[in-house]
């Protein structure tokens, strides 16, 4: 997830791009860059870091030009460095590019174009459209654009410059967001509302495949196969903030939103051909085909995710696996060997329990991997692979989708190593990955629930302790259920393994406690049937996330909150919906701060 700016207009183009960037930064701060036409050539300024990084820059060497882009980072191909950084040029210095989004097929691509001449100076997947659109202007840039393309398989939103074109500026999209703003004499193009806010209020968001043309005196929208396209035109009436969370009162709650979407980003191109597939995984597969067990190490809402992967490793990959809170690993003196993977899950990258535990699983001889949402972060630097969740920027102190695109991270991997250890045909494989494809739909669907669960939210916000139950796949839920609540209302609140109840904590239950139990599908529901009836019996009050129609969950529970059916191996996905939005709702009905609860931080970077 990056930011887009574009300009084109009859004043200086580089102070409405600097504007525009300074209010798309929560969208990426990895690095900044711009670029301008001037007198015929193009001129980029782009750093590493902060956008103050940018903003010193510019100020000792001030660009000039009418037309120009600029980009917000949040690294996905390539590290967070200066050369990584966009807008990147093409080989004839022809063309400029900005993209936000993941171009899949761009290893085929960079090895036709490298064939063609071209030599490449980044490691992302942007420089690869550049040059492609380099080798295929014939002078009209709409239409070599357009061409251009039909070639990218992923997703993209693109801003393009023409150095012989100084009065125009193309935008394209497939999958990640892009707009057009309509102003006096001047157009923009931007990711989304904010960047254009104080400089218009009429904006049309470009359709999938869509794409624009914008000069001083006007736009041209065009669909893929060139047809006209009339423009949709919205006033925006928010303010810049609400602007920034897209509308939603809260980054948390936008976020919660942004799961089909993250968990998409995160699981497509990663299913091919009934293999995970992981290209930029530095370790070779004979590595992990050795490994004779694995140790998780993480914190908080990562150490939920880990504590699924645990069910998926053994079930699927038959790999002795174990989860070891990351502050306590280090102090364990913990077994660990050159058989060992240890794998380290962490959104921020930066956690420092979870970097020095890796660090020591290292130094003992294992294998070690990172599941991080942060390029280049501290934790990706200290072992031997990553698989990124592609999540997009969590502002949000309370984990929601950096947690479910974890589990799908994981998920994918642990069906990898049961492949390579021959534990999973490719047979068996393929349904699995099929469910961890459609997973996305049903988080999606999950987040039909939330007008049922804001009136739970509201009627048991004056609650003083509440319980989360789940079993097996769905056991790590009820922990991660009950942290998020603490979180961001302030409520007392345990996850319990629901077969755990009997032995003390069903002592606690009486008609004014609630008890979230998660009862859906899988090989476990009739167990978790007879644990609810145990509280059931006993005047607790149970609000059960379930599967449409179930009766018998229907009947023991005072509140239902139906969620779509899927395999059990996913389902955590889905069930993790209705635990956020009931945390959340909870909180803003306690008016709590939710995006930044009392005595928290988003990454902690102390032991
Ligand atoms: C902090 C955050 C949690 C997060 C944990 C681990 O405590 O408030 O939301 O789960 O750190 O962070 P990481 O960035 O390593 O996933």
């Amino acid at each position: 997830m990056c930011g887009i700016i574009g300009y084109v207009g009859p004043g200086p183009a580089a102070p409405a791009i600097v504007g525009g960037l300074q209010r798309l930064d929560y969208r990426g701060y990895d690095s900044a860059g711009i670029v301008v036409l001037d007198r015929g050539r193009f001129r980029v300024e782009k750093m590493p870091g902060k956008l103050e990084n940018l903003l010193a820059r510019l100020k000792a060497s001030p660009l000039a030009g009418t037309v120009g882009l600029g980009h917000t980072r949040w690294a996905t191909h390539g590290g967070p460095t200066q050369r990584n950084a966009h807008p990147h040029v093409s080989g004839n210095a022809r063309v400029a590019v900005v993209h936000n989004g993941i171009i899949e097929n761009h290893e085929a691509l960079r090895r036709r174009l490298r064939a063609r001449g071209y030599a490449f100076r980044s490691e992302t997947d942007t420089e690869v459209i550049a040059h492609l659109i380099e080798d295929m202007h014939r002078g009209n840039p709409l239409e070599t654009v357009r061409r251009a393309i039909a070639k990218l398989e992923g997703s993209f939103a693109i801003g393009v410059l023409f150095r012989d074109r100084p009065d125009v500026l193309i935008g394209a999209r497939l999958n990640s967001p892009l707009l057009v703003g309509f102003g006096e004499g001047a157009n923009f193009l931007a990711s989304d509302a904010p960047a254009v806010l104080p400089l218009t209020r009429r904006v049309a968001y470009l359709e999938d495949r869509e794409l624009a043309e914008l000069t001083p005196g006007g736009v041209r929208i065009v669909a893929a196969d060139g047809t006209p396209r009339e423009p949709r035109i919205t006033h925006i009436t928010w303010d810049y903030a609400s602007a920034a969370r897209e509308g939603y009162p809260h980054f948390m709650l936008k976020e919660i939103h942004e799961q089909p979407r993250a968990l998409r980003d995160t699981i497509r191109g990663r299913t091919d051909h009934s293999i995970p597939h992981f290209p930029e995984l530095e370790i070779e597969p004979a590595k992990l085909k050795r490994i004779r067990r694995v140790v998780i190490t993480a914190c908080g809402t990562a150490a939920h995710a880990g504590l699924v992967a645990k069910y998926a490793f053994e079930e699927l990959a038959r790999v002795p696996t174990e989860v070891v809170l990351a502050s306590e690993f280090r102090y364990g003196d913990p077994v660990i060997g050159r058989d060992t993977l240890a794998v380290a899950v962490t959104q921020s990258g930066e956690t420092m329990d979870t970097l020095c535990a890796i660090r020591e699983a290292r130094a003992r001889g294992a294998l070690t991997l990172a599941v991080c949402n942060v390029v280049g972060s501290s934790i990706p630097r200290a072992v031997d692979g990553t698989l990124y969740t592609h999540a997009g920027p969590e502002i949000g102190v309370a984990s929601t989708k950096a947690y479910t695109t974890q589990i799908a991270v994981l998920e994918l991997l642990a069906v990898r190593l049961g492949m390579l250890r021959g534990a999973l045909t490719r047979e068996a494989a393929r349904p699995l990955l099929r469910a961890l494809e459609r997973v996305p739909d049903a988080v999606e669907k999950a987040l039909r629930c939330e007008a049922g669960v804001r009136t739970i939210a509201r009627r048991y916000r004056g609650a003083r302790n509440f319980m989360y139950i789940g079993r097996r796949y769905n056991f790590p839920n009820a922990y991660e259920g009950a942290l998020k609540l603490k979180e961001l209302s302030y409520i007392h609140a345990e996850g319990y393994g629901a077969g755990e109840m009997k032995h003390g904590p069903l002592a606690l239950v009486d008609n004014t406690f609630p008890t979230v139990a998660i009862a859906t599908a899988g090989r476990v529901y009739e167990k978790m049937l007879s644990n609810m009836k145990e509280i059931e019996a006993r005047g607790g009050i149970l609000i059960s996330i379930a599967n449409p129609g179930d009766a018998r969950v229907r009947e023991l529970s005072r509140h239902v909150i139906e969620v779509p059916e899927t395999p059990e191996l996913v389902s955590p996905m889905v069930t993790a919906v209705p635990l956020q939005l009931l945390a959340y709702h909870i909180a803003v009905a306690l008016r709590r701060d939710v995006d930044k609860p009392r005595n928290l931080a988003k990454a902690v970077t102390v032991e």
